[in-house]
């Protein structure tokens, strides 16, 4: 499989450029700048992406690299300060620039270069720089300028080398993606071999010739991941795959259920499915609990307690599978050279609570696009496969206070309406329009405040609780924007949870944008 290296120089868009550079169907891992040159020649590269990076290439100490990487013989695209690095290294100067570019900017390209092959002239670019190519090296000439920027990109097209000073990774770049696929499936000759119906073949292979005849065990959350890797396995090893889903009492209504129905007995996947009903013990240990995060501490220790108890029943398994996706690797730290963004659970450090000689994750190379591209290969329902994100704690986190089993009941239920009617919304905008809706959330549920108010209902005085319904625009769930969901439909919405949900009597839509608030109430 042809394979480009995406060398990160500690930009935030590393992932970006590595997701676009996959959706020209070309396979790519992100590596550090550190990475020794005797390790890059050693990958067998069709090409290097050179991300951008919030440095200075001239500044003493800035991440750089040797001549030796641009005289392979392997061509190199360098982005933003990756092209300002690749000039200074090269022969070429950068300077700090008395205009400094901001923003969708308009660029006239050279559509003579095999970069720009297909670009209009005359295109916008998403540009963010405070240095510039104020000299280009040997050999290479300039084939973009902006009003600003002299050198917008240069190539040389002898040795391969290119360089964009803007962002094609971004789609504030209308173009750029046209940029990237020309660079790797032209340039570089990528045969664009990277499919999602390969990856399934190849994995599956993979997995029977790593397991054997051996035992895994498998966490299933209901969740897309671990949906996905409990696919793939059974696939390649059926009964060999034991999955245990612990239901927590806190998920959404009828979510044990459809999750049993897939991965159950009669499903369509053959494993090993044990459900544990564990509602009643999380209730109990959540009883009186008001303050969120030793909620979150309950329903994590007892999760653990839980499954671990399951593990004993099955006894020493040889691998334990985790749903570990690519953005987790890279995010710990693992992949790329950006920060730690977080520590993630999934990688590193591995359970101590579970009799296990290995660790078995075959989704660890996938974007989630790509994750959900393999569930659908395997036959994993839709609604399965296009999930919203659901969070670990699940509506314990979406009950403001303290959780009784009545309150889940309420939440379960207002929370499937709404979801229903925006379903139903989001359909005949579809319909009609024959386009998705604008206003269509990225997240959306109901939760519980814990007012109770006064209200009328018939004849008789209520007091009974506010349902809040939240629904957010977000790309990344780091910042958010409250979805302008129509009016007509919130009030569908309203007038169902106030009439078949009992103990309900007040509705109301957060408006609140990511931050102030966060995109779950606590
Ligand atoms: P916040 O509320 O932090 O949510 O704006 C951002 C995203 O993270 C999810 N989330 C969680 N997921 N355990 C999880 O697995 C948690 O404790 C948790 N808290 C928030 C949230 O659903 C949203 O997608």
């Amino acid at each position: 499989m042809d394979k480009v290296l995406v060398l990160d120089f500690g930009g935030q868009y590393n992932q970006l450029v590595a997701r676009r550079v996959r959706e020209c169907n070309v396979y790519c891992e992100i590596y550090s700048y550190k990475t020794d040159i005797e390790t890059i020649k050693g990958m067998g590269l069709k090409g290097i992406i050179l991300t951008g990076g919030p440095n200075s290439c001239y500044e003493e100490g800035a991440p750089t690299y040797s001549r030796e990487l641009f005289e392979m013989g392997i061509p190199v695209l360098g982005l933003c300060y990756g092209a300002q690095m690749m000039q200074h290294v090269l022969g070429g100067r950068v300077e700090r620039a008395s205009v400094q570019e901001y923003g969708k900017t308009p660029v006239t390209v050279d559509t003579t270069s095999p970069l720009f092959e297909g670009v209009p002239a005359e295109t916008i670019c998403w540009m963010s720089h405070f240095d510039y190519i104020s000299a280009m090296g040997e050999g290479f000439k300039s084939i973009a300028h902006t009003k600003d920027c002299p050198v917008a990109a240069c190539s040389d097209e002898s040795r391969s080398l290119y360089g964009i000073q803007f962002h094609p990774e971004v789609l504030h770049t209308p173009c750029g993606t046209k940029m990237i696929y020309n660079f790797v499936r032209n340039i570089c000759g990528c045969s664009g071999d990277w499919r999602m119906d390969s990856f399934v073949e190849t994995a599956i292979n993979e997995i029977r010739n790593k397991v054997g005849d051996k035992k895994v065990l498998l966490g299933l959350s209901g969740g897309v991941d671990s949906s996905v890797a409990a696919a793939l396995i059974s696939r390649a090893v059926g009964k060999q795959l034991t999955c245990v889903f612990v239901d927590h009492g806190l998920l959404r209504k009828n979510e044990g259920d459809e999750v049993e129905a897939v991965f159950g007995e009669g499903g369509i996947f053959d494993l090993n499915f044990v459900r544990v009903n564990a509602q009643h013990r999380f209730y109990v240990k959540l009883a009186g609990e008001n303050e969120p995060e030793r909620k979150r501490k309950i329903i994590g220790a007892e999760f653990i307690r839980v499954f671990e108890e399951e593990a004993k029943k099955i006894g020493t398994v040889d691998f334990l599978a985790q749903g570990t996706i690519y953005p987790d690797v890279v995010e710990s730290g693992l992949g790329g050279e950006s920060a730690v963004i977080k520590s993630h659970h999934n990688v590193g450090g591995l359970p101590d609570y579970v009799d296990f000689k290995e660790i078995l994750e075959p989704l660890r190379n996938l974007f989630k696009d790509e994750v959900r591209k393999a569930g659908l290969e395997l036959g994993i329902p839709a609604h399965l496969v296009f999930r919203q994100p659901f969070p670990g704690p699940g509506l314990g986190i979406r009950i403001i206070g303290d959780i009784t089993e009545d309150k889940v009941r309420i939440v379960q239920d207002a929370d499937y309406i709404f979801r229903s009617e925006v379903y139903n919304a989001l359909k005949a905008y579809e319909s009609e329009n024959a386009s998705v809706a604008p206003w269509k959330p990225d997240q959306y549920y109901a939760a519980l405040t814990n007012v109770r108010s006064v209200g009328v209902m018939g004849d008789e005085r209520t007091y009974d609780y506010a349902v809040a319904l939240r629904a957010v625009k977000t790309t990344d769930f780091m910042t958010a924007e409250a979805a302008d969901i129509p009016f007509d439909v919130l009030q569908i919405v309203m007038n169902r949870i106030i009439k078949e949900v009992r103990g309900v009597n007040r509705v109301f839509f957060d408006l609140t944008s990511k931050p102030p608030g966060t995109i779950e109430l606590e």
